[in-house]
């Protein structure tokens, strides 16, 4: 009777026992066993691994009891999933299931309201999905612990804001002018299960009392066309290294002309637009 496997072992290798009634085998598996001691990756276990699982060729005195001799093979010798699978659990969560399902319910409702309202300004105007995708992906990216978002409205970009910014540990401040969609944003993050500093406040005000290189990140979705007014705030306010990520530069081109050409002349900032959505401009404070 021969049986052999592998188990696992510890600091990236795996250790090899071998169960066996075969004396002849086992006392050749000690022999070179004592050969390798426990420095992985010896001639004299790589042998043993490839006798271990076949050959059966030397003759070596017999022994009357079952034996189990170790020895450690290289993590390398049975591939590197093997010390994947081993290595322990380190990173933190994406958007949990229940948080999407608030999300999705909180757009749901604000596209609803929003195609009942023929002023545009009190429609909620939420980012499009994969949007709200990308700005979470952006803060862990970057880990970005300290956020500014510049419109709230109803709270759904928040929700994905704060989301990421609990993945990194970091806080997030939002503003809107309108007290009735923070209250609305606040009672969205409580269903979400999630903390955020909800700000009844100006835009421009926020960023005057923003202290320079204060944000690892800002979301500017507010009045477009105030943009240009923020900017030299924006560019103080964010840190060497820090985003800037502004929404609908694609679904409203003429009024962000005016912004982007001012952004686009600055040496201290580099920017790329991404066509998801309603068009995303990303804008880095060069580091
Ligand atoms: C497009 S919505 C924001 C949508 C939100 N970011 C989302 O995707 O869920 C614009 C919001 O900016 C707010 N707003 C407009 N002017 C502002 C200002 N000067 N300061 C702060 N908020 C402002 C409006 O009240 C409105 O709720």
């Amino acid at each position: 009777m021969r049986m052999s496997m592998a188990v696992r072992g510890s600091c990236g290798s795996v250790t090899s026992a071998f169960l066996s009634s075969d004396d002849r085998l086992l006392d050749q598996a000690s022999n070179y066993t004592s050969g390798c001691g426990v420095s992985d990756g010896s001639d004299a276990c790589k042998s043993l691994g490839g006798m271990a699982f076949g050959s059966r060729s030397s003759v070596i005195p017999a022994h009357s009891r079952i034996r189990v001799i170790l020895c450690r093979l290289p993590v390398l010798a049975l591939g590197r999933a093997e010390s994947h699978a081993r290595t322990p659990h380190r990173y933190g969560e994406g958007v949990n299931a229940a948080r999407r399902a608030v999300a999705a319910d909180v757009l749901a409702a604000a596209r609803e309201h929003d195609a009942a309202q023929s002023d545009r300004l009190a429609r909620f105007r939420n980012v499009e999905p994969e949007t709200a995708e990308l700005l979470g992906v952006l803060v862990r990216a970057i880990r970005a612990s300290r956020v500014l978002e510049l419109g709230t409205s109803n709270g759904y970009s928040t929700i994905w804001l704060a989301d990421a910014v609990e993945g990194v540990g970091g806080r997030i401040v939002s503003v809107d002018v309108d007290a009735e969609r923070i209250a609305l944003a606040r009672d969205n993050l409580e269903r979400a299960g999630l903390d955020a500093d909800l700000r009844v406040a100006d835009a421009a005000e926020m960023l005057a009392q923003s202290a320079s290189g204060t944000w690892d990140l800002v979301f500017l979705d507010a009045e477009r066309g105030a943009y240009v007014g923020y900017w030299p705030d924006l560019l103080r306010v964010l840190r060497l290294g820090g985003l800037l990520v502004v929404d609908n530069v694609l679904s409203h081109v003429d009024e962000v002309a005016s912004f982007l050409s001012l952004v686009s002349t600055e040496p201290a900032a580099t920017s790329t637009q991404v066509p998801i959505g309603a068009g995303v401009q990303l804008i880095v404070k060069n580091p």
